[in-house]
């Protein structure tokens, strides 16, 4: 397989959309070099997991697109982690970062949600396919809005050619191990994914509902026991207080 032709990858309509607020998110220099910190370990621990499922394959073709893939990822995290640390070196650090808003712009989920392990190839084709997808739209956003970054879009720019790369490979092997349940597993791909997505939802709407109730709790209930605690300290006598003559006499115990 080439990657003589590259297929122009689009954005997708909701993240043409919300195209003022990926704008918003990075425009600002330290969240961009933030941000592409993390996408670079998320860059790595992909490529690590390809090479594992490299190993475990028994297929000689996909052993070899496999590693190659790896090996793109591996080069994807060093040129975010490069562009990264530029970034930050360039602008003395702030006390407080800035918002990341990750759960907003991520960047390649990579691996992260499966077992290589225990996983056949058509299942893993069929996810990375669906990953590869999610993440060149997603980039293709982010080049987008990098217009007053040069360095950063062009490092978009040759990620996004490897990701639609990676996109079609995919789903080519899945055709070619599974031709009859290729598309069931595209389907279970996606509803496991969807599953994912709103158990990362719920456990952030989680987050946000805890911090409110916590926030209500704490300005609600908790300065009427303040207040009565200190009353009741204030009806404490102050200092020494004797004890009865008949407690003080007791060699039984301590009191
Ligand atoms: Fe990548
Ligand atoms: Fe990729």
């Amino acid at each position: 397989m080439t990657r003589s032709v590259s297929p122009k990858v689009c954005a997708t309509r909701l993240d043409r959309i919300l195209r003022p607020i990926h704008s918003w998110i990075w425009s600002d220099a330290e969240r961009r070099a933030r941000k592409l910190l993390r996408f670079a370990e998320t860059e790595a621990d992909g490529g690590r997991d390809l090479s594992r499922a490299a190993e475990l394959t028994p297929d000689p073709l996909l052993r070899r697109l496999y590693l190659a893939h790896a090996s793109d990822e591996q080069r994807h995290a060093e040129l975010f982690r490069q562009r990264g640390r530029g970034l930050l070196c360039s602008f003395p650090s702030r006390s407080n970062p800035a918002f990341q808003a990750n759960w907003f712009a991520p960047g390649e989920r990579g691996l992260d949600d499966l077992r290589v392990d225990n996983t056949p190839d058509d299942a893993l084709l069929a996810f990375l396919h669906l990953s590869e997808k999610a993440a060149a739209s997603r980039f293709a956003i982010y080049r987008e809005v990098l217009g007053h970054d040069p360095a950063t879009r062009a490092i978009f720019d040759e990620v996004l050619s490897d990701e639609a790369f990676h996109m079609n490979y995919t789903y080519s092997q899945l055709t070619r191990v599974s031709p009859q349940r290729y598309r069931s597993r595209l389907w279970w791909s996606r509803l496991g994914r969807l599953w994912k997505g709103y158990l990362r939802f719920a456990t952030a709407l989680a987050g946000v509902i805890g911090t409110i109730v916590l926030t209500i709790q704490y300005f609600v209930l908790l300065p009427p026991f303040a207040w009565l605690a200190k009353r009741a300290a204030r009806r404490e006598p102050v200092g020494w207080t004797p004890i009865s003559a008949k407690r003080n006499n007791s060699m039984g115990s301590q009191y």
